[in-house]
């Protein structure tokens, strides 16, 4: 059972997967439960009673409490047995673990730790993903069958966009004549491609001449454990970079558990803002990137590997790895720490 950092907030879900009833999930290998309290604040509980396991998702409602749907516990949202119809005694462990949840940018994070250490200020920063004027963000999800670490690799390293994205955003190479740097800010990592003096790419058409010459960038920053932002931009040759434009992506993985990842991507843009057709070009477009070109290739690769430990492999490096490598060695380090505080 793999251990995962516990000071850190996790995305559970997009602010608008959770309905009227609720939203149930698999996180950090525990079923989990999230549903709106009659205030409209989120709440968060382990989807599983104490008593004989049902969820508590498929019970009832009672107020603001959960009746279980086999034999009636019933549980406050803070997960105390508040109610046992066959005695009028709470018995001892009737209590279910509950988890801090946080609604940010569209986004409901829930906190790895215990409830009362959860640290709102350390909510990594999405404030591009809520609509606004003249401003709109596609979203999408998808699960991939492969441990949340690999999925660091693939996005801290780009490079793949050459062999992997060929259907959709490979770009002739123009990344191999680029140069990459990964840099280190306390505790998150920037992993950049800067590739100056080349045709515009793809995302560029429409905001420069066809036969203009940019400079181009992607900017992937890393919050632990694995929380990406991704900026990709262009600007005219050797102009400073606001001469341009950068378009941002959140690219958030949440371990469902030891073998499989919610991988949560967005896409942003400035213009046709009020269109449903972009909308619907660009969902469907990162849908087959993140869908059908990154995730076969990270599950294969995953299930060669599954169930061994990353270094004891002896993964070759190749440089361009550096970001996914760093971002392993950051985790690994932090994890300790906190071994070494809980102890
Ligand atoms: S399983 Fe919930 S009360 Fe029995
Ligand atoms: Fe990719």
């Amino acid at each position: 059972m793999e251990r995962y950092l516990k000071h850190c907030w996790y995305m559970a879900a997009w602010a608008n997967e959770i309905g009227e009833n609720g939203l149930t999930r698999e996180i950090l290998g525990r079923p989990m439960y999230f549903y709106r309290l009659e205030s409209g604040k989120l709440n968060a509980i382990v989807d599983r009673c104490p008593h004989r396991f049902a969820p508590l998702s498929c019970g009832t409602r009672k107020g603001d409490n959960l009746v279980c749907g086999y034999h009636g516990l019933t549980f406050a949202p803070d997960g105390h047995c508040v109610h046992n119809p066959f005695s009028d005694k709470i018995p001892v462990g009737a209590n279910i673990t509950t988890f801090a949840v946080e609604k940010r940018d569209e986004i409901v994070w829930m906190w790895g730790g215990k409830p009362e250490e959860a640290d709102p200020s350390l909510i990594p920063p999405f404030p591009f993903v809520p609509d606004a004027p003249n401003w709109r963000t596609v979203t999408g999800y998808t699960l991939m069958q492969a441990n949340y670490e690999y999925g660091t690799d693939n996005l801290m390293d780009l490079s793949h966009i050459e062999f992997v994205h060929k259907g959709t955003f490979a770009g002739d190479g123009v990344i191999f004549a680029g140069k990459h740097e990964v840099i280190q800010e306390g505790d998150t990592l920037h992993s950049n491609w800067w590739m100056p003096n080349i045709p515009p790419p793809s995302m560029a058409q429409g905001r420069v001449a066809e036969d203009a010459i940019v400079d181009h960038w992607f900017d992937m920053q890393w919050y632990a454990p694995a929380t990406m932002r991704l900026f990709v931009g262009a600007c005219p040759h050797g102009e400073p970079r606001e001469a341009g434009f950068a378009v941002p992506f959140a690219h958030i993985l949440t371990p469902a558990n030891d073998h499989e990842t919610h991988y949560f991507w967005s896409s942003s843009r400035d213009h046709d803002t009020d269109s449903p057709e972009v909308d619907g070009f660009l969902k469907q477009l990162f849908g087959e990137a993140f869908d059908k070109e990154d995730k076969p290739i990270i599950e294969a690769a995953y299930k060669n590997v599954r169930g061994k430990d990353f270094w004891q492999e002896k993964p070759l490096s190749l440089g361009i790895d550096q970001g996914g490598t760093r971002a392993r060695r950051m985790l690994e380090t932090l994890i300790k720490r906190e071994q070494v505080q809980d102890a």
